[in-house]
């Protein structure tokens, strides 16, 4: 039981081919329910986990870090609050969590770090750990982000990168988030978007068809990097997004298109009825 720095809380894994089959969540090639395509899910990041870092770099141009930076930014208020519960969810090897920490002063409650995919999990948790004595910190937790096992009404802040498209049901990951958040905390998504325009009709070649053959040369196989530009064609568009986050709960919901809208970030205050 247990490996340094992680709490060891869920999950056991299983196998299968990934594909989306609706708007409600991610769902692998046969699957039949929603565990099972968490479960899909959950595999494949634990198999690319320990190519993932070079990987991204090498597929966004390095790009990604200047989003992280961004969506950080954009909540620096309630970071600095040394008080403040945040929690990155899906946080996998840890690079949001590392600039939610930029800005956290000194002596501030450690960032929770949530993810359900072991092997990703362990790299982030060797990053928090690397981390100089008296340096604001973060606490890895293995935890799946539709089940949280935290307490109602108990965070100001979750922030979540890249993860949020890959849940097996978007609706439920927004209600168990609004669960969680206090009433008035704030969430953060920050996912791949299609632009539209010339920079989508340039953007698609790259996206559908370098990009998985570079992911495969990389990686050595084929799944996860066809998996990636076929979650994004069917994750929501911006405004369907928008919709669901007031139906489940949230206030002033906002999206923050980046680099030409390839990403974005949606933003969103749990109301007070949760
Ligand atoms: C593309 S990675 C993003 C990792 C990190 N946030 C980043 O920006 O580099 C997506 C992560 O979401 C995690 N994930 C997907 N579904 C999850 C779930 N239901 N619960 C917890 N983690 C999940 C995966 O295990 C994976 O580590």
């Amino acid at each position: 039981m247990g490996h340094r720095g992680i709490l060891w809380l869920a999950w056991s894994e299983d196998a299968g081919t990934l594909n989306q089959m609706t708007t409600t969540g991610a769902k692998p090639v046969g699957a039949v329910d929603e565990a099972g395509a968490a479960r899909a899910v959950q595999q494949m990041f634990d198999s690319i986990a320990p190519r993932y870092d070079l990987l991204n770099h090498v597929l966004s141009a390095s790009v990604d870090r200047l989003w992280w930076w961004q969506t950080a930014r954009r909540f620096r208020k309630v970071l600095a609050d040394p008080d403040a519960a945040v929690l990155d969810v899906c946080c996998g090897t840890g690079h949001m969590t590392r600039a939610l920490l930029k800005g956290r002063p000194h002596g501030a409650r450690p960032i929770l770090a949530a993810d359900f995919a072991r092997e990703m999990l362990r790299r982030g948790a060797r990053r928090f750990d690397a981390r100089k004595a008296g340096e604001p910190s973060a606490v890895a937790l293995e935890a799946d982000a539709l089940h949280l096992p935290l307490r109602s009404a108990s965070l100001d802040l979750i922030v979540t990168a890249f993860g949020f498209r890959n849940l097996a049901n978007y609706e439920a990951g927004l209600k168990e988030f609004a669960r969680v958040l206090k009433p008035g905390g704030q969430l953060g998504i920050l996912d791949f978007s299609e632009p539209g325009g010339l920079v989508g009709k340039a953007y698609a070649v790259y996206f559908r068809r370098v990009l998985p053959a570079i992911g495969r040369l990389i990686c050595g196989k084929d799944g996860p990097y066809n998996y990636l530009p076929a979650s994004v064609a069917k994750f929501p568009p911006p405004a369907e997004m928008l919709d669901l986050m007031r139906a489940s709960g949230y206030t002033d919901c906002t999206w923050q298109p980046y680099t030409f809208g390839i990403a974005g970030l949606y933003t969103g205050v749990r109301g007070d009825a949760g």
